[in-house]
């Protein structure tokens, strides 16, 4: 199942079942909501309707959201399945149904929809938690038992990974992870969801969103129960095209394939090569889509979070051996696999191709210069028989030579 069919599959149910289709939010969040930089999940831009303060467009919708996770970037690469820009398929009930309605249709979906063999479903519900107050969700266990779900397959977690919160304060609530079992030879023996193993892959969330959090970390009800769905779709792509991470899938396999194609090298030779190509297909494509809702490189807030994810890509391809200008042709091919889908690429490809060009020729010289002198700094290192460079040559490297200083962090521990 391609990814236009997996979000057609999702969409589609949804639809069938009085769900109203909305088109995704921009990655920039509203001026109202000052919580986040880029919208990092599907409920960001409904916050206002499980507090209360507006009017849903239907008591159900169902969409597909463009999410961007900075907290991910330096994950991007080592595991089968981070990425910083993602797509999650979502439904939501403002007000409407609960718990019941949600796991049953998550169950069915999952099963009929998708034809997950199910058995090899797994699901965690929340444990508890003292400090905020709530007991397990016996609710959600129940319900889980009703669908025929074993007791061993279903797995208490704690607050840390079953209660979803998107910042320190707001609407928040304990959720239900759906895992798929990819088989044993993926993790480690006795391997449970949760486990940080690529063997049980989370593709789909349900959050009961029923708390408001406040500053001092007391909950109080919001005016409504309601539900928060999210299914990443290149997690979804990997199991359902059976292949090891979600950079092999149809949605950035394209991507990894451009890199094999200018830099002559193949993905998986090596270890660094294939960190390389999935760090330039991720961050190549979340900058594609940044740059299409309007964010700019600059050096602060938003701008620099566009801008590291340039600047890392660009490093790895150096690395890659690819020649300078690249960038842009990642950018193009973004925009053929993904314009469709989202047609404000296609819009913007002009602007898209302006910022990356520009920036590629500004970086690309203290990256040259800043790579080869951190480089004469490790030899020096490695021949005085140490693990580490002064703190004030890597202060020179950035202040003298642009060099910034995470870059150089995150070479030095490479
Ligand atoms: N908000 C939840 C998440 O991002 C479910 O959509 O996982």
């Amino acid at each position: 199942m391609r990814a236009p069919q997996i979000r057609d599959t999702y969409l589609s149910y949804f639809a069938e079942r009085n769900h109203k289709i909305i088109p995704s939010a921009s990655l920039v969040p509203s001026v109202h909501d000052p919580s986040v930089l880029l919208t990092t999940a599907g409920m960001q831009p409904f916050k206002p309707y499980f507090l209360g303060q507006e009017e849903p467009p239907a008591r159900r919708v169902a969409d597909v959201q463009k999410c961007f996770r900075t907290t991910d970037i330096e994950s991007v690469g080592n595991t089968a399945r981070h990425l910083t820009f993602f797509e999650m398929l979502g439904n939501w009930s403002f007000g409407d149904y609960f718990k019941e309605e949600s796991i049953q249709m998550g169950w069915e979906l999952s099963t009929e929809g998708f034809g997950f063999d199910p058995e090899l479903i797994w699901v965690s519900v929340f444990g508890g938690d003292e400090e905020l107050g709530l007991g397990p969700d016996e609710e959600a266990i129940e319900i889980w038992r009703a669908q025929g779900l074993p007791d061993e397959r279903i797995v208490r977690l704690p607050r840390s990974e079953n209660f979803w919160q998107a910042g320190p304060t707001g609407p928040c609530g304990p959720c239900s992870e759906l895992y798929f079992d990819r088989g044993e030879e993926l993790g480690r023996p006795g391997d449970r969801p949760g486990d940080d193993t690529d063997r049980f892959v989370e593709y789909w969330n349900h959050v009961f969103m029923t708390y408001d959090l406040a500053e001092d970390g007391t909950l109080s009800p919001l005016p409504m129960k309601n539900i928060d769905t999210g299914m990443g779709l290149e997690r979804m792509a990997a199991i359902l095209q059976d292949v090891p991470s979600v950079f092999e899938t149809d949605v950035l396999r394209p991507l990894i394939d451009l890199s094999e194609e200018m830099s002559g090298r193949g993905y998986g030779s090596d270890p660094s090569v294939t960190r390389a190509m999935r760090i330039v297909a991720d961050h190549s494509r979340g900058m594609t889509f940044l740059i299409a809702d309007g964010v700019v490189p600059s050096n602060e807030d938003r701008g620099y979070i566009l801008r590291r994810i340039m600047r890392r890509a660009m490093q790895q391809g150096r690395m890659l051996g690819l020649e300078p200008p690249w960038l842009g042709r990642f950018a193009d091919r973004t925009i053929e696999i993904m314009g469709e889908t989202y047609p404000e690429l296609e819009a913007e490809r002009e602007m898209i191709a302006r910022w990356v060009g520009d920036e590629e020729e500004g970086f690309g010289r203290t990256l040259e210069r800043g790579t080869e002198i951190l480089e004469a700094l490790i030899t020096r290192s490695k021949e005085a028989g140490t693990s580490w460079v002064e703190a004030a040559e890597a202060f020179r490297l950035h202040d003298t030579y642009g060099f910034p200083y995470e870059m150089t962090k995150e070479l030095l521990a490479e």
